[in-house]
């Protein structure tokens, strides 16, 4: 009995490592296509992937020999076989990186027609390093599933960020919430944007927690009944004016809601800080910047929390380069920014 419990115990224990540990593979495993098939068989076992087909496999050798000669190159960045080894980045980008922020941007309006930077405008001196996770205003990191649903956890991740600093309390908010019900111009899974989601948020009485309406991963009816109690309420939002000045003064003082262009080798990113390719072009996903900083050989970068969970990255989160000489910043990060705005003493609704 005793020794059964014990088993199961390090059974599940065995599987959770095995869930959380990342996946490493040996040169010597990439010789040949018999030793890299057992390769991904082995990948299979690890990520717990029943599918095996000719594709796939083609799929992940061309994924297991990039990730092999960009870890070779001296840089500050490392990619791995996690996984989303098995997607081309096509297939990738589509499923979950799709909130077309430069689509709902064209239909809003040209861009640099609705864009201020006020609020912080007028921040003299800034930290050297910031970041909020370390004060308490960042919630632990959250997975969207196969869903365009970044621009909603971009934006809730920056509505707890000024929530917390506000109040004092951090609490975990709805990204269903505007999933189902902030469809004027955003549109659930297909896709959205952020500052409209601050406007929502400002214009409907405030954002549920995600205890009482929480997130399913696929667009469904507006609940009004899950709103629940307590919503956290803003006073408005501000579109950042596209300079990283204007971003750092803002980050400086909140997380902030950013849509990026996560072409290139974002999916595969394990650590360090992201100096690889993008686009800046195409702004399809959106995450939120909730601290900077630079390394001891002075590259700097931004804390980037990102919604594919905490087995991605860095526990869930990006380094990404900053500092560049490309005004759009890497991956176009500076382009386009949005800050939700509470004031001290704007309280929270009960009901
Ligand atoms: C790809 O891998 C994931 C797990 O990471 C798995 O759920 C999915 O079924 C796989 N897709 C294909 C087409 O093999
Ligand atoms: C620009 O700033 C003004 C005043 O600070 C504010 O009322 C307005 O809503 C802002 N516009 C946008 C589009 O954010």
């Amino acid at each position: 009995m005793e020794i059964n419990t014990f088993i199961i115990r390090s059974l599940s224990l065995l599987l959770i490592l095995s869930f959380v540990e990342s996946f490493h593979f040996h040169e010597k495993e990439l010789e040949s296509d018999e030793s890299l098939l057992r390769l991904y068989d082995r990948w299979r076992g690890h990520h717990q992937v029943q599918e095996r087909s000719t594709e796939r496999f083609n799929v992940f050798k061309t994924n297991a020999l990039h990730v092999h000669q960009t870890n070779k190159l001296n840089r500050p960045y490392k990619l791995e076989l996690n996984r989303f080894a098995n997607l081309t980045s096509s297939e990738f980008l589509s499923t979950y990186a799709n909130s077309k922020i430069s689509h709902y941007q064209a239909l809003q309006g040209p861009p640099g027609c609705n864009k201020n930077s006020s609020t912080y405008g007028g921040v003299k001196s800034l930290p050297i390093r910031v970041d909020w996770r370390k004060k308490n205003a960042v919630t632990s990191v959250k997975t969207q599933g196969p869903c365009g649903s970044c621009w909603a956890f971009s934006a809730v991740a920056a509505v707890e960020g000024i929530n917390a600093i506000r109040t004092g309390k951090l609490l975990t908010l709805s990204e269903q919430q505007l999933v189902d019900c902030d469809t004027a111009l955003n549109n659930g899974c297909e896709g959205g944007l952020m500052e409209p989601a601050f406007k929502f948020i400002k214009e409907h009485g405030g954002l549920a927690s995600d205890e009482s309406y929480p997130y399913v991963g696929k667009r469904e009816v507006c609940c009004a009944k899950k709103f629940g109690k307590h919503s956290v309420t803003l006073d408005g939002q501000e579109n950042l004016d596209g300079k990283e000045e204007s971003l750092l003064k803002a980050v400086a003082n909140q997380p902030i809601s950013c849509a990026m262009d996560a072409n290139g080798d974002f999916g595969l990113y394990k650590s360090g800080v992201y100096t690889g390719q993008c686009g800046h072009t195409n702004l399809g996903h959106a995450v939120t910047i909730v601290g900077y900083d630079e390394t001891p050989e002075g590259v700097k970068y931004w804390i980037v929390k990102n919604s594919w969970g905490d087995t991605w990255g860095e526990k869930g989160y990006m380094l990404l380069e900053r500092g560049i000489p490309e005004p759009e910043g890497r991956c176009g990060i500076n382009r386009n920014c949005a800050i939700p705005l509470k004031g001290p003493n704007t309280p929270n609704k009960e009901l």
